[in-house]
C-alpha cells in the first residue's frame, strides 16, 4: 500500500476529485495548507490576483491505495492539475505498513 499526498492548487480539486471518483477510488482526505517551492519570494498569479507573498494557499490530498494503481491515480491528478504554469504543485509518495478499519477491525488492502 502507498500513500499519494498531492499538493494541489484549490481551484483543481473538484475535478481531480471528480476523476478519481470516476474511476472507483473513494476513500481520501484533504487538508487547506500553504506552501512555496522553488519559486520562493516570486510572485504568482492565483484565481486571476497576482500576488507577492512567498506562502500560497494549496490543497493537499492524500490517497491511500493499492500498489498496483499508484501510477493510475498519479498519472489522473497529473492531467487534471497539469496547467504548465509555476506552482502547479508536487506528489509525494510513501509506504504505508498497514490500514485498520476501526468499524470492522480488519486489517490490509481489504480495509484501504
Ligand atoms: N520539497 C517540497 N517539500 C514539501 N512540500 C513542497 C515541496 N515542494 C513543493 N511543495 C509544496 O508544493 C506546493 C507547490 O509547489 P510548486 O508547484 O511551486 O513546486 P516547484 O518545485 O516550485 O515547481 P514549479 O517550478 O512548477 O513551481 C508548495 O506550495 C508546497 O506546499
Ligand atoms: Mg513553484
Amino acid at each position: 500500500m502507498q500513500k499519494i499526498e498531492a499538493v494541489i492548487r484549490p481551484e483543481k480539486f473538484d475535478i481531480i476529485k471528480d476523476a478519481l471518483t470516476e474511476m472507483g477510488y473513494q476513500g481520501m482526505s484533504v487538508q487547506e495548507i500553504k506552501g512555496h517551492g522553488n519559486q520562493k519570494g516570486v510572485s504568482e498569479v492565483w484565481r486571476g490576483k497576482r500576488y507577492r507573498v512567498d506562502m500560497l494557499p494549496k490543497l493537499k490530498l492524500e490517497i491511500v491505495v493499492n500498489d498496483d494503481v499508484v501510477d493510475d491515480v498519479v498519472q489522473t491528478i497529473i492531467r487534471e492539475s497539469q496547467t504548465g504554469s509555476v506552482g502547479d504543485g508536487k506528489i509525494f509518495i510513501s509506504e504505508i505498513t498497514n490500514v485498520f478499519r476501526i468499524r470492522t477491525g480488519e486489517d490490509g488492502e481489504k480495509a484501504i
